[in-house]
């Protein structure tokens, strides 16, 4: 089993950097290996809606001079995800943005997200992460992934490089969020032959246009 971690952060080796760090060694730990990949440093344009993702054979995005469809095939091929990001005006910052349009919705084409594990893990000075939090389950939610459970909120707190390690119960519930995923996928895994997903079905699908 694989898991990648991103990290949506701008800085190397932040806050961010941390919390992943850590979630990683619970999961490798767990038996399950990783890799970090930081998406938030790099140049990343965002969803034009051109479509080509949903009409192209391979279903991916039509730029490809930044890192995103390999990004794209490393998460089709990967059993889970983890989304690490600071809160910028209580949200995700904006290369982060761009990023999560495009490995959404040219990614999950054809359900390749399916029932795939997911989780988060956000960092605040002081306020605003739980919406920044919310924003990354959407994309979980719709593409059909599993979402790791959680002890409490999935915040953070540090401003200053290396201050999250002042925050025990931060530390504390990232431990229990990665044993948590852990233990999803190794559930997920044992089942994969004697219990079927729900069958796929064609989306009926209605702009509200009248
Ligand atoms: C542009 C910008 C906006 C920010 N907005 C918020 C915010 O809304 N709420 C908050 O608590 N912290 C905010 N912060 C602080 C960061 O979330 C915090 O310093 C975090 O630990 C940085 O993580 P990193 O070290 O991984 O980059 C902001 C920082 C920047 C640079």
């Amino acid at each position: 089993m694989h898991v990648i971690l991103m990290n949506g952060s701008p800085r190397q080796n932040g806050n961010t950097a941390v919390a992943l760090k850590w979630m990683a060694d619970e999961l490798r730990q767990a038996g399950i290996s990783t890799e970090t990949i930081q998406i938030g440093d790099q140049i990343i344009r965002g969803c034009i809606a051109c479509e080509h993702c949903v009409t192209s054979e391979d279903n991916l995005c039509a730029f490809h001079h930044d890192g995103i469809n390999n990004l794209i095939i490393k998460l089709r091929q990967a059993d889970g995800f983890i989304i690490g990001f600071p809160t910028y005006f209580g949200g995700m910052p904006g290369t982060l943005k761009s990023a999560m349009d495009r490995l959404f919705y040219a990614g999950k084409r054809n359900g390749r997200y399916r029932n795939k594990v997911g989780a988060a893990t956000v960092l605040v000075r002081r306020d605003g992460g739980p919406e920044a939090f919310n924003q990354i389950i959407t994309y979980y939610h719709l593409t059909e992934m599993i979402v790791a459970p959680l002890q409490t909120w999935a915040v953070r707190h540090g401003m200053k490089k290396g201050e999250i390690c002042e925050d025990v119960e931060g530390r504390q519930t990232i431990r229990r969020h990665a044993s948590a995923m852990a233990w999803i996928l190794k559930m997920r895994e044992a089942t994969k032959d004697s219990v079927a997903l729900p069958p796929a079905e064609d989306r009926i699908v209605m702009n509200f246009i009248r």
